[in-house]
């Protein structure tokens, strides 16, 4: 029995073919693509290529997609392969449907309807009706062949459509299931849907024509008309001029998400042919995965106004639970009350180009979205800001990425309020909120101007940092500011993350919790390296958690030289980067300063004042300076 089109497409779209292959085939890079080993005849050398859609084997010549795959690689029936691929994607077989076939073909015959449509449309385009259309048209700068690549026609007066399409056999009941002519509650025609419109035909992924959208011309309420869902046509899993777009973005072009219909048209008539919009609602998961198909990082394009904020800031949030290393997704910003059209009609191709180069990555986009307006955020402000932008990290499904953003995303939040609170680097000048200037760089002054300075044999100091933490998590809060922004090279920088993970996930300060965390995710042996070789004789013995706590206290009273764990940790990381951890004690100080409204402390009479954590600093700074090391 047939199965439903729709539904092998939907299951063609999730499954991933290079994740089915590679389950049991080693592959390797080939440019976009990967490759192996055919499976279906026996080579040393791979030519059997996985492309997003289907495989090909250059050398025997076996050919398909997913379910062809898991039909010729287990022997099994065309139904069984789509039961056990639908099983795994999470998808419900649909259930036996006597009318599929009918249905298939009644479809392909829908399918040549549109084009039959189509067609009239466009005839009307240059017929002497169509004059007013064919203005409007050069009045927006596209040329004849633009026109014609579009397929761009104009709709007539609304009467004629049904007439002209009787000598083809079509019938009214057809255009009606097309969406070309509305039907009132009872079902009765009432008449056709778009009349007075400069028509877009609107294609599916692979290029079949499902509907239209049409513009009126010059000004008036609604400006555009979109054609209804129907069997064809799915609004939330379209976008327009992705069959071309696809195609350009496989010969190196950019693929970028705009807002328009006319800017598709205009950028593609630029030279830029990556260029889709959907269909005037906001970007949705199924329109994402699309995107997702074709480039591992499109460009989303926006308004600069409030209402491009805000479609970025949705755009970022539906993105994070969906992205991973090999998907994810970048922005750029217009300039007020621009679209990419009048962009680049008036500025040239050169003006979308620069807006393209300036795009900036995800992780970036949704700081500045978090910090927008919150420039002069006071403690209570910062601390919910900060909390949400872990929060955000978290959604990432991808444990190394989410690790990553959470770092990178607190490293900015960090260097964003340390740039505010001291007033040392200005923010643009003054305290303002960031805004697009159209270099990537400008943007986070404190986290990219200044290299983070590491000594030389610090990759042995900076274990015996992790290591001090992995024995001794309870400093964390402590010492986690200078902590994310350490720049560590592999494999200490994933160790980081998954530390950080293990932080946020669990929310203890037990070692043991912590250490078999790493264990757990693959880290047991340099957690083992760590421990033995990196620790601190001084630090082994100490007790941990509340008892630490409480210890520290107590000894902080007895003796003001006691060496306390975070201490210890200042300690090193003075060694790492003497210049970064002076200017850290110096902040912290006059932090303390400024928070205590008793007099200035002066070394002697005022410590006692300063928070345990601002002491234990001072402490480090002061053996060092001593050269205590
Ligand atoms: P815009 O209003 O930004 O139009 O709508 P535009 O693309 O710049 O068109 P021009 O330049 O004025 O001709 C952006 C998209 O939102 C949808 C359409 O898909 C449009 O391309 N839209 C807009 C509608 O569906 N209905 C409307 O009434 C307006
Ligand atoms: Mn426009």
């Amino acid at each position: 029995m047939a199965l439903d089109s729709a539904f092998l497409d939907e299951l063609r779209q999730r499954v991933t073919l290079v994740s089915l292959i590679g389950r049991s085939n080693k592959l390797v890079r080939s440019g976009r693509n990967w490759k192996t080993c055919c499976p279906f005849h026996g080579e040393k050398t791979p030519s059997f290529y996985i492309y997003e859609d289907h495989f090909h084997c250059f050398g025997c010549g076996v050919h398909g997609d997913a379910i062809s795959y898991v039909m010729q690689s287990e022997g099994l029936s065309f139904r069984d392969a789509v039961e056990r691929l639908a099983h795994e994607a999470g998808l419900e077989m649909p259930r036996e449907d006597p009318r599929a076939e009918e249905k298939a073909r009644q479809v392909a015959s829908l399918e040549e309807i549109m084009q039959h449509v189509q067609a009239f449309y466009r005839r009307n385009l240059g017929e002497r009706q169509g004059e007013a259309a064919r203005h409007y048209l050069q009045k927006r700068g596209l040329t004849a062949e633009t026109i014609t690549r579009f397929g761009l026609g104009w709709s007539g007066d609304g009467r004629s459509l049904t007439e002209a399409l009787k000598p083809h056999d079509i019938t009214p009941e057809q255009l009606a299931q097309l969406g070309l002519l509305r039907c009132d509650e009872q079902g009765a025609i009432r008449g056709e849907l778009f009349f007075n419109r400069l028509m877009f035909p609107i294609h599916d992924r692979k290029g079949r024509l499902i509907s239209f959208g049409g513009r009126i011309l010059g000004e008036g309420q609604p400006k555009y008309v979109n054609g209804p869902e129907t069997v064809l046509f799915s609004k939330k899993r379209t976008l327009f001029n992705l069959h071309h777009a696809a195609e350009a973005v496989r010969k190196g072009a950019e693929l970028v998400v705009v807002e328009g219909y006319m800017d598709v048209i205009a950028l593609d008539q630029a030279g830029f042919r990556g260029a889709v919009a959907p269909l005037g609602t906001a970007l949705g998961e199924e329109q994402l995965a699309l995107l997702w198909r074709q480039a591992k990082a499109p460009i989303i394009c926006l308004d600069g106004d409030i209402a491009g904020q805000k479609a970025a800031l949705r755009s970022c949030e539906l993105a994070l639970p969906l992205i991973s290393p090999e998907r994810t997704l970048r922005f750029c910003r217009l300039g007020n009350g621009d679209d990419p059209d009048s962009l680049v009609q008036r500025d040239g191709a050169q003006a979308f180009d620069a807006l393209l180069q300036s795009s900036r990555p995800l992780v970036e986009e949704l700081f500045s979205l978090m910090v927008a307006g919150k420039a002069q955020a006071g403690p209570e402000e910062r601390a919910v800001i900060r909390k949400r932008l872990v929060e955000l990290a978290h959604q990432i499904p991808d444990r190394a990425l989410a690790g990553e953003y959470r770092s990178t995303l607190l490293d900015l939040f960090f260097s964003y309020f340390r740039n505010h609170r001291s007033g040392r680097i200005s923010w643009q000048g003054s305290r303002k909120d960031p805004v697009w200037t159209g270099e990537s760089k400008a943007m986070f002054p404190g986290t990219v101007q200044q290299p983070r300075m590491i000594a030389e044999g610090a990759s042995e100091r900076l274990k015996v940092l992790m290591a001090l933490l992995i024995a001794h998590p309870e400093i964390l809060p402590q010492i986690e500011q200078s902590f994310y922004q350490l720049t560590l090279s592999e494999p200490l920088a994933h160790y980081r993350s998954v530390f950080l993970e293990w932080a946020s996930q669990t929310g203890t300060t037990s070692p043991f919790s912590c250490q078999n965390w790493m264990k757990e995710h693959g880290l047991g042996e340099l957690t083992c390296e760590l421990l033995e070789h990196y620790l601190p004789q001084s630090a082994r013995n100490r007790p941990v958690g509340k008892e630490a706590a409480r210890e520290e206290k107590k000894e902080e009273k007895e003796d003001l030289f006691f060496v306390g764990v975070a201490e210890m940790w200042w300690h090193f990381y003075g060694l790492v980067n003497f210049p970064a951890f002076k200017e850290e004690v110096e902040r912290a100080v006059r932090e303390a300063i400024l928070k205590s409204y008793e007099r200035p402390l002066d070394e002697s009479s005022g410590n006692a004042t300063f928070p345990p954590e601002v002491k234990a600093k001072m402490q480090a700074l002061k053996a060092l300076q001593q050269g205590e090391n």
